[in-house]
């Protein structure tokens, strides 16, 4: 797929459901699935995390994003939570941001569903660090600029995002030690969604203590886990 546009070591490249996502030109990671940047973020974290938790919960939700990256998860929770009008805590860790030149050029607000949030998706990329802000009520959102490993929660949250890159790039947080931390930082009902459905990273969820469940993924893959406190 050819780049759209390239700012530093990141392009923007178009995915198989026509949604924009992000490459490292050097490590050749990308921020999504080729197979479909909306469609996976929507299947994984919206339909099998978000709104599993609206289901077990009819209270706040609070969400921890591992990755903010381009913040399409963010956005499409935001959104969700604006239509059904339920209360979501949102906190996201990012050590790498990406720049205005990349987040202003990924184009999300050209489909009907996102165009009414797009004020909301700049403040997302523009609202300062560790200070939490308030979108169309509903919505809370604070993001940390830090490395995962080093965060430190002040509570717990319902839901984990474990949105890393995949374990061949990153592979200290799909391990046992980063595991035992993500589960502490679980409410007693909690759960952590992923895309990963790697075997050796299912085995470490079940030695930490977690209950995990395979699930069928978004066009491209096979299958996601969620593993449940
Ligand atoms: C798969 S992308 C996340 C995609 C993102 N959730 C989205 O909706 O666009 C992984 C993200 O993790 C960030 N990252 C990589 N290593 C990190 C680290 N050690 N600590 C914090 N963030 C890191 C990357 O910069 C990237 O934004």
């Amino acid at each position: 797929m050819n780049p759209k546009s390239k700012s530093g070591l990141l392009e923007i490249f178009e995915t198989k459901d026509g949604s924009n996502s992000l490459r490292n030109t050097i490590s050749g990671d990308t921020y999504h699935s080729v197979h479909g940047a909306m469609g996976e973020s929507q299947h994984v974290f919206v339909q099998n995390g978000l709104m599993k938790a609206f289901e077990q919960k009819t209270d706040l939700i609070k969400i921890l994003e591992l990755g903010f990256g381009t913040g399409l998860n963010a956005l499409l929770c935001l959104k969700e939570s604006i239509q059904q009008q339920r209360l979501v805590e949102y906190h996201s860790l990012e050590k790498y941001p990406v720049t205005e030149e990349i987040y202003s050029n990924l184009d999300f607000h050209n489909t009907a569903e996102l165009r009414e949030f797009h004020s909301e998706y700049l403040q997302l990329h523009t609202s300062p660090w560790d200070l939490g802000i308030r979108l169309r009520h509903h919505f809370s959102f604070t993001k940390y600029l830090i490395d995962f490993v080093d965060y430190r929660p002040s509570g717990q949250y319902d839901v984990i995002f474990h949105d890393a890159f995949a374990p061949d790039s990153h592979p200290e947080v799909w391990k046992e030690d980063f595991l035992t931390k993500c589960y502490q930082w679980l409410a007693d009902d909690g759960f952590l969604i992923t895309y990963c459905a790697k075997g050796s990273f299912k085995r470490a969820l079940k030695d930490v203590g977690f209950v995990v469940e395979s699930l069928p993924g978004p066009p491209g893959k096979r299958e996601i886990t969620r593993a449940f406190r």
